[in-house]
């Protein structure tokens, strides 16, 4: 018999995701009368899917309220998700009884964006640190003293500090405290949830190159949240943007920032600054407030605000698949050609306008 280790595989060309998310959803019931019924729900993730491999950052962007968190934390079970599945490491997370779930929690961590409400007060820096260690059994006595020491180094704290508590700390301190803790069980994968939005703009390169460092020598795979598109293009592998629960387009960093397909990316990305005032873009203002998740519109969720010159009927009408456009380019648009809708099917949900490429260059490109 041979033994399975001695057989060479030939390298494949991408590799196993470590992550795998599928057709995620968690609605809060909200408003609901006696007895829980009665009530709406918030659609707060709404059939979202992708892949993180191991070692890559993956960016989720999206404005306020788009569900970028609850993805976040539904994939840790921080929350419970409603319904989807979530694979991590072949493991069907979802699945998972407590002291299962308990155990992966060792190689999925997560890093919060408030660094004074995430780190418990009353405990010094040292016992926050150290507290995985004893959970996971990982080191006790002298040991975990050693280990939570060469923790504070490595995210470029002092060792002394310890003794202290949070509250002697600034908010890049805090998030450094933050990164240690999550550190210390030697995670595979971090989800990042808007690590630098609260901290000064001075302080936020600093944490987003301790992050990197850290992915650099550990290996580390990052789900990195953010609202601004301007904060993952430094950071990103492949950038994946949300719209009212929904992930409408996914493509690598290159491609979205280079070619954004989907309307919303692009109203996104000519809001992003751009350093030089001579090429000032023109900016696509969105029309209308992001409507409610609770009542979402039907069809394509992006269609009261669209730019696009094709939009019509039957973006009311047909929701969007997320489907290839190039190759690793997904986007959700039944207008940005190609598309597998076929005008067939626009024609009978009303359309009048065949399906084109898009591209605002002046927004994007000025
Ligand atoms: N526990 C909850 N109960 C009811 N609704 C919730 C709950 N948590 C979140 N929501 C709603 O779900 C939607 C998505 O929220 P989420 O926090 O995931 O958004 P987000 O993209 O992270 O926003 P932000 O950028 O402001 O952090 C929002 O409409 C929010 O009000
Ligand atoms: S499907 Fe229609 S409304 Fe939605 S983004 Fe495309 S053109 Fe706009
Ligand atoms: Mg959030």
């Amino acid at each position: 018999m041979t033994a399975p280790h001695s057989v060479a595989h030939p390298r494949p060309l991408t590799p196993d995701p470590l992550l795998r998310v599928t057709d995620l959803r968690k609605y809060f019931p909200v408003g609901t009368g006696l007895f829980g019924r009665g009530g709406s729900s918030v659609k707060a993730v709404d059939g979202v899917s992708f892949d993180v491999l191991p070692g890559e950052t993956l960016g989720l962007v999206g404005e306020s309220g788009c569900g970028k968190s609850t993805t976040g934390r539904a994939i840790l079970r921080l929350i419970e998700p409603t319904s989807g599945s979530v694979t991590f490491a072949g493991q069907s997370v979802l699945d998972l009884g407590s002291t299962a779930l308990r155990q992966l929690r060792r190689q999925m961590q997560i890093i919060f964006q408030d660094p004074f409400s995430s780190l418990n007060p009353r405990m010094s820096v040292g016992a926050i640190v150290r507290e995985g260690l004893t959970i996971h059994r990982l080191a006790e006595g002298a040991e975990a003293d050693k280990r939570v020491k060469q923790l504070l180094q490595e995210v470029g704290l002092r060792p002394e500090y310890s003794n202290r508590y949070p509250h002697e700390f600034s908010g890049g301190q805090r998030q450094r405290i933050g990164i240690a803790r999550a550190l210390a069980v030697e995670p595979k994968f971090i989800v990042c949830d808007e690590p630098v939005s609260a901290l000064d703009v001075s302080v936020q390169a600093q944490v987003v190159n301790l992050l990197q460092d850290l992915q650099r020598d550990r290996g580390l795979a990052y789900l990195f949240i953010a609202h601004d598109l301007s904060v993952v293009e430094h950071i990103a592998d492949r950038v994946a943007v949300m719209y009212l629960g929904k992930v409408v387009e996914l493509a690598t960093r290159e491609d979205l920032y280079r070619e954004p397909l989907m309307p919303y990316t692009q109203a996104l990305l000519s809001a992003v600054p751009v350093p030089n005032p001579a090429a000032r873009r023109d900016r696509i203002v969105l029309t209308g407030d992001v409507p409610s998740p609770s009542n979402p519109p039907s069809g394509c969720v992006f269609h009261p605000r669209c730019h696009h010159p094709a939009k019509d009927e039957a973006c009311a009408r047909i929701v969007p698949p997320l489907e290839e456009k190039a190759p690793g380019h997904l986007v959700a648009c039944i207008k940005q050609a190609p598309t597998t809708v076929t005008w067939e099917q626009q024609q009978a949900a009303g359309a009048t306008r065949p399906p084109e490429r898009y591209l605002p260059l002046a927004a994007l490109h000025a």
